[in-house]
């Protein structure tokens, strides 16, 4: 027999083991987190001592990284491909700053820069590289292009950064140092065509093999998945441009299956879009180049920007139909279909 009181006082026997449950795992997750976020903020020592080379400092991320990397203390090699580029930057920066012509798409050059690197950081080596130069352009829908402007674009982005790369290994070891690689949210989605995803899927690819080969040296290698930012590689009026190029030169049968309104609409539609898309602080890119380079915990890949981190990331883990749904909608339909 069971008596009502007997009765209340399970029910209350329930109700007590449901919140201690509950409240049992609420702080085993509070302090998961708290741990994460503990081990997430130490810091690597000895900055002042400590070289970083960064690729592609003539604008946008590289160039403003240089310069936040400079006042922190470490000494910055800033790799630029053009003078007037290297000449701003170091008027902009401490004596401590030195720059260094490169064009990564030319072996004489990298071998060139990479020496200038060796003779800077004498018996330190490399603490730090930041593989950040790239370009976009020529970019734009697959049938438009050429295999030489598919070739332009991984050029620079996936060979340059590769062979830029392998040449600082050998330093970068001495200081069991990291490479800082950037790719891009477009190395998760092929939302455009051209040689720049394609790139950008490379550079994810390589840095994982790298990651895991250089790991037993005390390498590290963080990725950066920047969402869309205003740099030159979203410059519009140069990748309008080129797309007036790349219309301009289709044959006359090719141009009317899209129709002779085509190019227009697909300016205005991608107008569009970037404007609601490209964030102008490009120091939510710098600071997780920082984090890769200064924590004692760097990540493996950080992603920068709010429409990363709440939007395509989480769509580069749906089916293929989802990303399909939304450039359709985005992008205007050639005039045959
Ligand atoms: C960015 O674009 C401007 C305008 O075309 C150009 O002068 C500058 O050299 C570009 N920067 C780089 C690094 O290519
Ligand atoms: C970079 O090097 C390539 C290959 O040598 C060359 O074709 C290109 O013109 C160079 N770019 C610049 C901006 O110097």
């Amino acid at each position: 027999m069971v008596t009502e009181e007997e009765q209340v006082l399970s029910g209350f026997a329930q109700v007590f083991v449901y919140i201690f449950s509950y409240t049992f795992l609420l702080s085993v997750a509070a302090a998961i987190f708290v741990a994460w976020f503990i081990r997430d903020s130490l810091k690597v020592d000895d900055i002042d001592t400590k070289h970083v080379l960064v690729t592609g400092c003539d604008s946008g991320f590289g160039n403003l990284v240089a310069k936040q990397l400079d006042r922190q203390g470490f000494h910055v090699i800033a790799a630029c491909l053009t003078e007037s580029g290297s000449s701003d930057l170091r008027n902009a920066a401490s004596p401590r700053l030195k720059t260094v012509l490169l064009n990564v798409t030319d072996s004489v050059s990298i071998d060139r820069a990479v020496e200038m690197v060796r003779r800077e950081t004498v018996e330190r080596g490399l603490y730090g590289l930041i593989n950040n130069a790239g370009r976009s352009i020529p970019i734009g829908p697959t049938e438009w292009l050429q295999p030489e402007d598919f070739r332009k674009v991984m050029d620079v982005n996936l060979m340059g950064l590769v062979e830029v790369t392998l040449k600082c290994l050998p330093l970068l070891k001495k200081a069991k140092g990291r490479v800082v690689n950037v790719a891009s949210i477009l190395g998760r989605l092929s939302l455009v065509g051209g040689g720049y995803c394609l790139s950008k899927w490379g550079v994810e690819a390589f840095s994982d093999s790298l990651r895991r080969d250089m790991r037993h040296f005390g390498i590290k290698v963080s990725i950066i998945e920047p969402g869309f930012f205003k740099t030159n590689v979203t410059r519009l009026d140069l990748i309008e441009a080129d797309l007036q190029r790349l219309w301009d030169h289709l044959p006359d049968d090719v141009r009317d299956t899209y129709g002779h309104k085509y190019l227009e609409e697909y300016l205005k539609a991608q107008r569009f879009s970037m404007n609601i898309l490209c964030s102008s602080d490009i120091s939510k890119v710098t600071s997780c180049m920082q984090h890769a380079l200064t924590a004692r915990h760097p990540r493996t890949r950080y992603s920068a920007g709010w429409d990363a981190k709440l939007f395509w990331i989480p769509l580069s883990y749906l089916p293929a139909f989802v990303g399909d749904f939304f450039i359709n909608v985005m992008l205007p339909p050639p005039k045959q279909c």
